[in-house]
């Protein structure tokens, strides 16, 4: 039978490249993320397809969070979501790390892989061991009867859909939405919030996907920037908290399309090497949603524009204190801390991809990259 020559521009929908379409997915990737995982009061999560009863929850000691690539990043975050949620403490592993170091895992460790197309090798070693070793595992993933979903006790489905770019837009943040889920449904049942903070916090992830599509409004600023930073070989990404997490994510989706060098550096770490590297001119990208951190990042801020650094700056609106101690502001829709991530990370995923564009690059299939790497 016939087959359309331009199957992949259909495939498209419209945008130059699939990146650019999945970054724009991400407004219906939360809402089906979410879905009817909130009961209809608003009130609390429903997570069913975790099965640990209310005295398993309660018997986890810890957690193990083990991914590769921008998984691990979106781990990172996971991390901080669990622990200010449900105080239980969580170490976030790379998975080739994880599967050899002989992590210390007890029958009351829970184990959390995350993984979008849930066949990556490591990750799928990691998830064994722990199941070896007798923990009791949670899989996130994209992809409904992969290896990983198939093996581990639960699944958390995230609904981000088919991501074909080699970079993950849509993947990653579906992820942050399934932590922010899973911690306020351990949150629940450990009793570690209260109702009304739970209520407010539901609220907040239920604006994300509007808030998203308004970032989305602004991509002609992010592209403008892009283009300015194309032209330099190296940069920097800082951030405290949940944002220097985030930056880690920036930095990767710079370097996987644009390969443009880059670091992210927790702000407070700066005066320890790297501000040895701020010279004249040199962009440095500072995340500044976190506000009760936010004196101090701009403490940091100011020492690399004492060397030089152009810094632009990504910060909740309205926030005059980082206008003033920075070269450019990208303003992003309040939220409150916890769910800054989903928000923060948007135009960080267009600076990547107009960067790449603007260089000539392949975006969605970066050289020496694959989507999925399923083999060690
Ligand atoms: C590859 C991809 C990354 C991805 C990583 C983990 O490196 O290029 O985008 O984050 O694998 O993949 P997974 O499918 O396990 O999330």
């Amino acid at each position: 039978f016939y087959v359309d020559w331009d199957l992949m521009t259909a495939e498209k929908a419209g945008f130059d490249h699939f990146m650019l379409k999945e970054i724009h997915e991400q407004p219906k990737a939360y809402r089906d993320t979410i879905g009817s995982r909130i009961d209809g009061s608003g009130e609390r999560v429903v997570l069913g397809e975790v099965k640990l009863t209310p005295q398993q929850i309660w018997d986890i000691h810890n957690i193990h969070i083990v991914a590769c690539g921008t998984a691990y990043h979106a781990g990172l975050v996971g991390k901080s979501v669990i622990e200010q949620l449900a105080r239980i403490p969580v170490e976030t592993d790379v998975a080739s790390e994880y599967r050899y170091r002989a992590p210390i895992i007890t029958p009351n460790t829970l184990v959390i892989v995350v993984s979008q197309s849930g066949e990556t090798a490591d990750t799928l070693a990691a998830l064994r061991e722990a199941k070896r070793c007798g923990a009791r595992v949670i899989a996130i993933t994209n992809v409904v009867g992969s290896s990983v979903s198939r093996e581990a006790d639960d699944v958390i489905v995230t609904w981000a859909g088919p991501e074909i770019a080699v970079a993950s837009t849509k993947a990653y943040t579906s992820q942050l939405i399934a932590f922010y889920l899973l911690g306020l449904h351990l949150a629940q049942t450990l009793g570690t919030q209260d109702a009304t903070y739970i209520r407010e916090t539901i609220e907040a992830l239920q604006k994300l996907p509007e808030q998203v599509e308004q970032i989305l409004l602004h991509a002609e600023d992010i592209k403008q920037y892009a283009e300015q930073i194309a032209e330099h070989d190296d940069l920097f990404f800082i951030g405290r908290g949940s944002d220097y997490a985030v930056a880690q994510e920036g930095s990767l989706k710079l370097k996987e399309i644009s390969y443009i060098h880059s670091e992210a550096y927790a702000a407070g770490e700066l005066k320890h090497g790297t501000l040895a590297l701020i010279e004249e001119g040199i962009p440095v990208i500072a995340l500044a949603t976190q506000e009760h951190l936010l004196e101090k990042t701009v403490s940091n801020i100011k020492e690399v524009k004492a060397r030089g650094a152009q810094v632009f700056a990504i910060a909740l609106e309205g926030n005059h204190e980082i206008a003033k101690s920075v070269d450019l502001v990208f303003e992003i829709p309040r939220t409150v801390a916890l769910l800054a991530p989903a928000l923060v990370v948007i135009p960080l995923q267009l600076l990547a991809y107009y960067a790449s564009l603007a260089r000539g690059n392949d975006v969605d299939k970066p050289r020496n990259l694959a989507k999925s790497v399923t083999v060690e």
